[in-house]
């Protein structure tokens, strides 16, 4: 089993999704979604997890399914509460549709999501890991309304970035690796451990996330470039940047509103780079995905080759480019 056997299981778990059904206007932006392709990167860590302690990744596809679709669910309601235009290179849902539709097929997606999480799982099983999945999800609705707080405030510390990303992204990545575990029945201190290792390569993650929203490629990234600075999002380059000497510059731009929204990201894109927060940025980057690295490294009873593929997408995460 590799890499290519997990992308396939997880490609035909969802395609068997029984998601052809009435009414047309709740499921199609389901289908639209997920038919939208992305990284697949929850479902591979979970299924990735499992094999990595010994277990048939065949068995968990529910369980990858599951993931993926809360994933996609949370997306929905991002891209409303982000007014973004673009995901995956395709219209967002609440711009292809509305809002209502954003929101009703989301809804329909987060309960399809808790139905897949407990499929085919002895009962003590089940209840693990929909508890750790139900926990998960309220983190990351906090992180979500953190992440919106702090929109409208100009003291927002590195800190409170750093656990705003941990609730509204990192932890889906540990659940996923936990999940794995539970279901492979690893042990607690070895669940723990990759459970770390997710949440430290979602913090790299998130910053990468954070980094390409400003000086990504569209094309390749799938989403428009410069909508965090638009949007006031205190990402970890804003927040340094708000505290430059000059930063006083910066605020002039950003509350300028005789500005063209291009022309507000390049003169904001301008002020990262004459700071050099690009490059400074990649450097966190690689100082999280070192720690995942240490997380995955204490993992005791793991496969080698699998405890590899763990280490090279953290070592990677600094460079991915979508
Ligand atoms: C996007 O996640 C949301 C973030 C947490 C940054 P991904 O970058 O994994 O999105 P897809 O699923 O690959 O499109
Ligand atoms: C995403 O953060 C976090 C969740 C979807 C929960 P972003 O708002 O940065 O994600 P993108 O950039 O829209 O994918
Ligand atoms: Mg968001
Ligand atoms: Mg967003
Ligand atoms: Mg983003």
């Amino acid at each position: 089993m590799d890499v290519d056997n997990l992308h396939l299981l997880i490609r035909e778990a969802i395609s068997e999704l029984p998601l052809e059904r009435e009414p047309e206007g709740l499921y199609s932006p389901v289908r639209y979604t997920l038919d939208g392709g992305g990284k697949r990167l929850r479902p591979l860590l979970l299924l990735a997890s499992a094999a990595a302690f010994g277990a048939d990744p065949a068995l968990f596809t529910s369980q990858a399914a599951g993931i993926e679709m809360f994933h996609n669910f949370t997306l929905l309601h991002d891209d409303v509460m982000d007014n973004a235009d673009v995901r995956r290179g395709r219209p967002t849902v609440h711009r292809k549709w509305d809002v209502s539709t954003a929101i009703l097929s989301g809804d329909a997606m987060l309960t399809l999501a808790s139905q897949l999480m407990m499929k085919g799982l002895p009962a003590q099983q089940a209840v693990d890991v929909l508890t750790l999945f139900n926990a998960t999800a309220m983190e990351i609705y906090e992180g979500q309304q953190y992440d919106m707080d702090f929109e409208s405030r100009g003291d927002v510390s590195v800190e409170e970035y750093m656990e705003m990303i941990r609730l509204k992204t990192s932890v889906l990545l540990g659940c996923a690796t936990k999940i794995g575990a539970i279901v492979a029945g690893a042990s607690e201190e070895d669940a723990v451990n990759i459970y770390d290792y997710g949440v430290r390569l979602g913090l790299a993650f998130q910053l990468q996330d954070d980094w390409l929203d400003t000086f990504g490629d569209p094309v390749i990234f799938g989403k428009a470039i410069g909508g965090d600075i638009l949007n006031e999002k205190k990402t970890w380059l804003l927040i340094n940047a708000l505290a430059a000497p000059d930063a006083d510059l910066l605020r002039s731009v950003l509350s300028d509103r005789s500005l063209q929204p291009a022309e507000k990201i390049e003169r904001v894109k301008d002020f990262y780079k004459a700071h050099n927060l690009g490059a400074l940025c990649h450097g966190l980057i690689g100082r999280y995905a070192d720690e995942a690295v240490r997380s995955i490294e204490a993992v005791q009873a793991i496969d080698r080759g699998w405890r590899d593929f763990f280490i090279d997408i953290a070592r990677r995460s600094a460079s991915r480019t979508h």
